[in-house]
């Protein structure tokens, strides 16, 4: 598989700096190809750019529709010659015309253990639910948000003293432990999608 990859970003970016500390330490044989931010403001841009690594500003803002503005990210992907897309905070719905330009070669890292807490500020939602467990799962982007095939998982304990801010903390520790490792695993090839199941075979 072309191992050749395209990050998407709206925030700060502290799982693109996972990827990259993860490619350059040699823990992911990858090359990040492009990171491409929908809003100039993206804090992981700077990540991106100190790494050496070409950054894409395209703002959505910019385009009439989803779809127009899809189509210019597929066109850049494509320019790169992107084999896999990470999305990693990316904070934004994409048509299913985007998907389809990548067949099960999108991840996204989602902080709860889905199917649980979908949608925004997963973390937030765990902890007022009460739940004893949380976490973070890695999973094949579909045109239905948060529900692809899941490729990883991370489980981690919720305290009585814990905070939202406390649990997301936690949380994230285990995001930048599975996304690089997820996106090995999903390079490496050697895996099927048997129904909704991602499978190593
Ligand atoms: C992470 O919590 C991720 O799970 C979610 O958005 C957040 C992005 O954080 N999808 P960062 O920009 O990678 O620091």
């Amino acid at each position: 598989m072309n191992r050749r990859l395209g990050v998407l970003i709206s925030g700060r970016g502290s799982n693109l700096q996972a990827i990259i500390d993860a490619v350059a330490a040699g823990r992911l044989q990858a090359t990040i190809a492009v990171v491409i931010a929908n809003t100039a403001d993206a804090g992981g841009l700077a990540r991106a750019r100190r790494a050496g690594i070409e950054t894409v500003v395209l703002e959505h803002t910019a385009y009439p529709s989803r779809e127009t503005y899809d189509q210019a990210l597929v066109a850049e992907l494509r320019r790169c010659d992107v084999g896999l897309v990470c999305l990693a905070g990316f904070m934004r719905l994409l048509s299913g015309t985007f998907v389809e330009a990548f067949p099960n070669r999108i991840l996204n890292i989602h902080p709860s253990l889905l199917p649980a807490f979908a949608g925004l500020h997963g973390q937030d939602q765990a902890w007022r639910h009460g739940v004893k467990i949380a976490g973070a799962t890695v999973h094949v982007v579909t045109p239905e948000l948060d529900a692809g095939p899941i490729v990883l998982q991370a489980a981690v304990p919720v305290e009585d003293v814990d905070t939202a801010d406390t649990l997301a903390a936690r949380i994230l520790v285990e995001e930048h432990r599975i996304y690089p490792a997820a996106i090995g695993i999903v390079l490496d090839g050697g895996w099927r999608i048997d129904g909704r199941r991602f499978v190593r075979s």
